[in-house]
């Protein structure tokens, strides 16, 4: 791949480099099962502020910390309540992030100076290899600018981020496609902090109800939740659930338009068309919307008209990340 100044390399092969790169506080772009990461040492309190240079990231917004099993949270974190190793034991490796009180050697800029700290361990062979080898906890974002779509491939952490990472780990597409769910199972009810790869309804199953926090309101306590995120660079406007699709113009005053649909191909006349999955399957719909949302964006179009999915399951999570990219719409014209 032709990259200019980033290094990519396979993350399948030796993994020696890009663990001294992490041990000697540089920045390392690796797969995960949800979306790329853009890890840092998080012992290393100068190597999680580059996080934040490189991302353009606001320093309130705290990184997960990535660990290679789960039998390491413990020694890092000392004994968590029942119901933390409960969803632990149950779920990982996968796609869910606890929370966590931050252990003393966690540097207070790798949880924005929270008291508490979000970890996971992601089902991700690449990932827990290169985390393992290493050594060292791997505080990870994802691997876009603040703000902008979440990279699912390697060339959207090297269109995106460029020269900013010392290292790129090519591992193909990831599998789940969206972010991590996250939850805080510290007190009496576990709440969701944020709808992601591990649905609601799978949780539950563990811990009985639960909460969703949608966090439009009030402190940004996990800034994935901020109303305006995850958004391409093009204007996207979500149609209202039901029948919305037969109100959306393909191109009104001959205005190019992009259309994201969930199953069904739209009338012809668009100028560019993403399906999310032709068989209705939530779980291929995930996998792909933030790759189907950088194809949109660079086909050039004024504007991106999406649809809703299901409410249900995954859907849930594909329908929060469209609402927030969404959230900075304004009729054009
Ligand atoms: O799937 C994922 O979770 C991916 C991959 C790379 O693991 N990571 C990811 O990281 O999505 P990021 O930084 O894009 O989103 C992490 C979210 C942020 O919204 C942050 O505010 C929240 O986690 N978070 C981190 N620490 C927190 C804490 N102590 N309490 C509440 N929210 C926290
Ligand atoms: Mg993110």
């Amino acid at each position: 791949m032709n990259t200019g100044s980033v290094r990519v390399l396979p993350a399948d092969g030796d993994l020696a480099e890009a663990a001294s790169v992490l041990r000697t506080g540089g920045l390392v772009a690796f797969r995960t099962e949800t979306v790329y990461g853009l890890g840092a040492n998080a012992l290393d309190a100068r190597a999680a502020a580059r996080i934040f240079e490189a991302k353009a990231r606001p320093s309130f917004d705290p990184l997960i910390t990535h660990l290679a099993d789960a039998a390491d949270l413990e020694p890092l974190v000392g004994p968590v309540p029942p119901a933390v190793a409960a969803l632990a034991s149950r779920f990982w490796p996968g796609p869910l992030t606890l929370i966590v009180d931050r252990p003393a050697g966690i540097p207070p800029i790798v949880t924005s100076g929270l008291a508490s700290m979000a970890v996971r361990v992601p089902d991700d062979e690449h990932a827990r290899r290169l985390i393992a080898a290493a050594g060292v906890p791997v505080a990870a974002p994802s691997a876009n600018r603040f703000g902008q779509l979440s990279p699912t491939r390697a060339e959207h952490v090297v269109r995106g981020l460029g020269a900013a990472v010392d290292l790129v780990l090519d591992g193909g597409p990831t599998r789940c496609g969206i972010e991590s769910t996250i939850v805080d199972a510290r007190g009496e009810h576990p709440v969701v902090l944020r709808l992601g790869a591990l649905p609601v309804e799978e949780l539950a199953k563990v811990t009985g109800p639960v909460t969703v926090r949608p966090g439009s309101s009030g402190q940004p306590v996990a800034p994935g939740t901020l109303a305006a995120h995850y958004a391409p660079r093009t204007p996207l406007r979500l149609l209202p659930t039901g029948d919305g699709r037969s109100a959306a113009e393909p191109a009104p005053g001959g205005v190019r338009r992009g259309y994201l649909a969930f199953r069904d191909r739209p009338a012809p006349g668009w100028a560019a068309v993403e399906v999310l999955s032709a068989t209705g399957d939530l779980t291929e719909a995930a996998a792909r919307l933030f790759d189907a949302l950088h194809r949109l964006d660079a086909a050039v179009v004024a504007e991106i008209v999406a649809e809703p999915v299901p409410e249900t399951g995954l859907g849930r999570a594909v329908n929060d990340r469209l609402r927030r990219a969404a959230a900075t719409w304004q009729p054009t014209g």
